[in-house]
């Protein structure tokens, strides 16, 4: 039996999450959690929460009438520190699906005390793969598992074959909700065309991040920490139908994919499972009923915030910081209607270009420069209104 905390409880992930533990009331129990300030959706997940004990909200002012609502849950803010639901109620296993940056110190928190990480949150390791990496050395009983469908498909591939035998990776993108539009045509998209992806049901602001590819640099900054490849040894390869969710191709030419129906319970069920096969209620994918599959070369020219996550991974360091912060306001203020679609990708390259780096970095320097970087943004957002 595992003890679950679940960070980001009330997002596609977390609800996914609660899905699958539902599923598995033997192996699982959710004890603790966060969320931000979703009190409606908390509502209705809480009948699928039994063990609940402990939550932390993001927003301070909703404590005093959930408190009152929930009387046998003990609830905190962020000033008590995520401590008070990670390091408690024997908690062996954090789910960690919370979006941005807000997820890197419970991430840190989790391997700096000998626990299980189950990551969906890729910024942990976009912007702090190498102290996440230095601390899982530092801490060789805790374990990290991608939830992420690409990174869990490229988990079980390399788990099963050679290092010696394998030629490069290929993380397959579906193109997001404008993959058939030129870049001329990004002038003037709307947010309800950017929400609207072809194949996959996610929070708002990986949606975006999918439409710009940024989502997509993210996840080769990803795959690089995770499983220790040279760059040019990993590939983006755009695949229309989303089934096939990354590929290895071996030193003799013979390409190994793993495919699925792309529902986010499997990966999180073989995360959550640590590296093991478990039944889900997943429908299978029905091989007669797929008339094709394509595959499509990815244009670097169409997609320049794909560019600008390689060319940060390139200069490394804290580059990967402010690659990060500058993303996530320049996405957030797209969503608020403060920006096109087409800017996001000039926001964070001004920040880059303006970015002195710095070699050596502990998290308290990540927790600065992202504050500065998000300032710096905010201005050229700003600007470009004008
Ligand atoms: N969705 C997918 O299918 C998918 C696939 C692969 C990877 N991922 C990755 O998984 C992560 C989560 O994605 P998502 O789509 O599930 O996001 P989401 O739907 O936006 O959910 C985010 C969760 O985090 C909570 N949260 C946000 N800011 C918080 C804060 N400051 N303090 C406490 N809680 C906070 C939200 O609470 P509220 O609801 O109260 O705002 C919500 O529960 C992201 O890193 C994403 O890139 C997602």
């Amino acid at each position: 039996m595992r003890n679950i905390c679940l960070l980001g409880m009330t997002g596609s992930i977390g609800k996914n999450v609660i899905d699958v533990v539902k599923s598995n009331p033997q192996d699982f129990k959710i004890v603790s959690g966060c969320f931000n300030s979703n009190v409606d959706e908390f509502s209705k997940l809480i009948k699928y929460l039994p063990d609940l004990k402990k939550v932390l909200i993001g927003e301070k002012s909703l404590i005093p009438s959930l408190k009152n609502q929930y009387p046998n849950i003990e609830f905190y803010c962020k000033d008590d520190g995520y401590e008070k639901i990670i390091l408690t109620l024997d908690v062996d296993m954090v789910v960690n699906s919370l979006v941005g940056f807000e997820g890197l110190y419970p991430s840190l928190l989790s391997i700096n005390n000998d626990l299980i990480l189950c990551l969906a949150n890729k910024e942990s390791l976009v912007v702090g793969g190498s102290l996440v990496l230095d601390n899982l050395k530092k801490h060789p009983s805790s374990r990290l598992y991608p939830i992420d469908s690409e990174h869990s498909s490229l988990y079980k591939l390399l788990n099963h074959y050679s290092k010696d035998d394998i030629d490069s990776i290929y993380i397959t993108a579906s193109g997001g909700s404008f993959r058939d539009l030129t870049f001329d045509q990004l002038e003037n998209v709307t947010l309800e065309q950017a929400l609207n992806h072809p194949s996959w049901k996610m929070g708002s602001k990986i949606t975006i991040d999918s439409a710009t590819m940024m989502n997509k640099g993210f996840e080769v900054i990803e795959a690089y920490y995770l499983f220790s490849l040279p760059l040019d040894k990993i590939h983006v390869l755009l695949h229309d139908e989303s089934l096939i969710h990354a590929l290895i191709r071996m030193k003799d030419g013979s390409l190994i994919a793993d495919m699925a129906t792309n529902d986010m319970r499997i990966p999180i069920s073989y995360a959550l499972y640590e590296g093991k096969y478990h039944s889900t209620n997943v429908p299978k994918l029905d091989l007669e009923s797929i008339l094709s599959l394509h595959f499509r070369k990815m244009d670097p020219e169409r997609y320049p915030s794909l560019n600008l996550a390689y060319d940060a991974l390139r200069k490394g360091k804290t580059y990967l910081c402010v690659l990060n912060a500058s993303n996530e306001e320049a996405n957030l203020a797209f969503r608020e209607g403060r920006l096109k679609f087409n800017q996001i990708e000039k926001v964070v390259a001004s920040c880059l270009n303006n970015h002195q780096v710095e070699d050596n970095f502990t998290y308290q320097d990540l927790q600065r420069i992202d504050y500065q970087t998000r300032l710096e943004s905010r201005k050229i957002i700003e600007n470009l209104k004008q």
